[in-house]
């Protein structure tokens, strides 16, 4: 990938922005995961999501808007069983809220539809660490998670294991 001198994360920061906000009304009691992990984990893995798209040359910005949303549906429900598919029900109605909020005031900060259907495509899937999908949004998006979990400190279990190590291979070390 052929590196600009600067980047362009005004999207992914106002989406942080959107979910900080929706946080306010979030239960904090009764949750599989508080709000301050699923906060730290969502912004964390959007830049590890930024380094593989570097790596791999894919888009690196919604690359990056991915990572902040794939617990989309542990973040607004606070629990996590079937968090993955469960993200259907929240990923178009959230970003069109989004798009339509004061975060997303010109048409350069809104999430187009063809991105909306990549991230329903992709984010789905984020569960199932030991298959390989064929859509290379996706697969990003797996190892993102593993990584930025296991550099969070939660040990990696033995589907993530031989996932940490292919990318920590692939990125050289
Ligand atoms: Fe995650």
């Amino acid at each position: 990938m052929k590196l600009t001198n600067k980047f362009d994360t005004r999207r992914s920061h106002r989406l942080i922005q959107f979910f900080l906000d929706r946080a306010k009304n979030w239960n904090a009691n009764d949750r599989d995961f508080s709000i301050y992990w699923s906060m730290s984990h969502m912004i964390t893995t959007a830049q590890i999501m930024r380094l593989l798209a570097i790596k791999r040359n894919l888009d690196a910005d919604i690359c990056a808007i991915a990572g902040l949303i794939h617990d989309i549906a542990t973040m607004e429900s606070g629990k996590t069983n079937n968090h993955a598919a469960r993200a259907l029900d929240y990923i178009a109605p959230l970003m069109k809220a989004y798009n339509e909020s004061n975060f997303a005031k010109n048409d350069a900060l809104k999430i187009t539809d063809a991105e909306i259907k990549l991230l329903e495509e992709i984010i789905p899937q984020h569960s199932n660490k030991n298959e390989t999908s064929a859509n290379p949004y996706a697969e990003a998006l797996k190892d993102a998670d593993v990584i930025d979990r296991y550099l969070h400190g939660v040990e990696a279990n033995e589907s993530e294991m031989p996932r940490l190590l292919a990318v920590f291979a692939e990125l050289g070390y």
